[in-house]
């Protein structure tokens, strides 16, 4: 009979996991890399590989993905799910193979942890779009165990899949670089939305949203945040540094803003109309989704057509654009704007999250929260 996930281990990791699609997290014990046929006086040596790289888990942020997950929206979740993909912390054993981090060093762990190696996408520094990419949480590991992700106390990851955290960030506002970051970064790269003086527009100010906004005043961009909760302007102009802020329900304002945007990078996590989004671009003008809504979007194909406009999507980054992205974070001063919690606080935090109520990433403080 096949063991629980709770029975399998000899070396216990402690997280806390969703069992079901309420979303409600709870205490859980596991272990990671059991290798099921192996005899238990091997486990130890499988668990932390010749290339791997363990991590004491300090913080991780709340990414709505992880809401997503553990409500099942996405319809491909498999319970207990641990989440958690924006995670820092310190090594604590490396493999032999391993060169590039030694114990005591201070590292990230983002959305993947591992990838096949040898495909178009992985050679190209692309290992986000490889068709084998394996999820930080809710996926399968190469020896068919399951992941894991950062609501716990220690991860084990193969050093390819392990960043250099610089000096210069902290790790608690930093840890949300490690998804929300790069989900930003690497589109605005990629689609050429970085020229100085155009028009961005960031749809959705969570937590994506309020680092896009960020990245735009660092590349030189004049951002307008399109939201729908007229509460966030002030903070959005005054903290955050946006130009201008549009509530998406006020019709005269849009009317008054159509045609004048370059780009717009939609964050919004909900099914939501594009038809005034692509209203808002100029001729030529770029959407770029991001959201992951439970359900496709209408798109309507006249915008399109009688203005040039382009709608991308892009998912996360590569390990290498992902290092540059966190040097870059460090170098211009870019780090999130966090509400710190404890792990025993996470099903309020998920609650609020779910209200779009959080300014503007929940992250949690493992070192202080309760350990079993
Ligand atoms: N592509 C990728 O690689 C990638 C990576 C990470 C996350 N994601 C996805 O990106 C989405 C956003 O993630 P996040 O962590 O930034 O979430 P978040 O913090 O919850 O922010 C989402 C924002 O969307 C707006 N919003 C929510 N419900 C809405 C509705 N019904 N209509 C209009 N606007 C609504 C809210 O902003 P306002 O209050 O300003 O309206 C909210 O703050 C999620 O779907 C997530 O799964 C994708
Ligand atoms: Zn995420
Ligand atoms: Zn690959």
């Amino acid at each position: 009979m096949a063991k629980s996930p709770e029975e399998e281990h000899p070396q216990k990791v402690f997280g806390w996991a969703a069992r079901d699609s309420s979303g409600v997290l709870s205490p859980f014990h596991f272990s990671r890399r059991q290798v099921l046929f192996l005899p238990s006086e091997l486990y130890h040596d499988r668990e932390n590989g010749d290339d791997d790289v363990t991590v004491k888990v300090q913080y991780c942020g709340v990414c709505h993905s992880d809401l997503h997950t553990v409500k099942n929206d996405w319809g491909f979740t498999r319970y207990p799910v641990v989440p958690g993909h924006e995670i820092v912390g310190v090594v604590t054993k490396t493999g032999k193979n391993v060169n590039k981090f030694k114990v005591g060093d201070r590292v990230g762990i983002g959305v993947l942890v591992g990838s096949c190696k040898t495909c178009e996408s992985c050679q190209q520094d692309l290992e986000n779009y490889c068709p084998r990419m394996i999820f930080t949480y809710n996926a399968r590991y190469h020896d068919g165990t399951r992941t894991y992700g950062g609501y716990s106390d220690m991860m084990i990851v193969e050093e390819r899949y392990v960043l250099r955290f610089p000096d210069k960030l902290p790790s608690d506002a930093g840890a949300p670089l490690l998804c929300a970051g790069i989900t930003i970064y690497s589109p605005m790269k990629y689609y050429g939305m970085t020229e100085p003086g155009k028009h961005l527009g960031v749809s959705g100010l969570g937590g994506l949203g309020h680092v896009a906004v960020k990245f735009g005043k660092a590349f030189g961009l004049k951002v307008t945040v399109i939201s729908t909760s007229p509460r966030k302007e002030e903070e959005a102009i005054d903290k955050l540094g946006a130009d201008s802020f549009l509530v998406s329900s006020d019709p005269a304002k849009m009317k008054a803003a159509m045609g004048t945007m370059d780009y717009i990078i939609d964050t919004v996590s909900a099914v939501h109309p594009l038809a005034p989004l692509l209203g808002l671009l100029k001729l030529n003008g770029k959407l770029i989704m991001l959201g992951l809504p439970e359900k496709p979007l209408e798109l309507p194909i006249f915008p399109l057509v009688f203005g040039r406009k382009l709608v991308g999507g892009s998912d996360v980054g590569g390990m290498k654009e992902t290092q540059e992205m966190l040097d870059f974070c460090a170098e211009h001063g870019i780090t999130a704007d966090i509400e710190l919690i404890r792990m025993e606080e996470i099903n309020t935090a998920m609650e609020r999250l779910a209200k779009s109520d959080v300014r503007y990433r929940f992250v949690i403080d493992m070192a202080n929260s309760v350990s079993q």
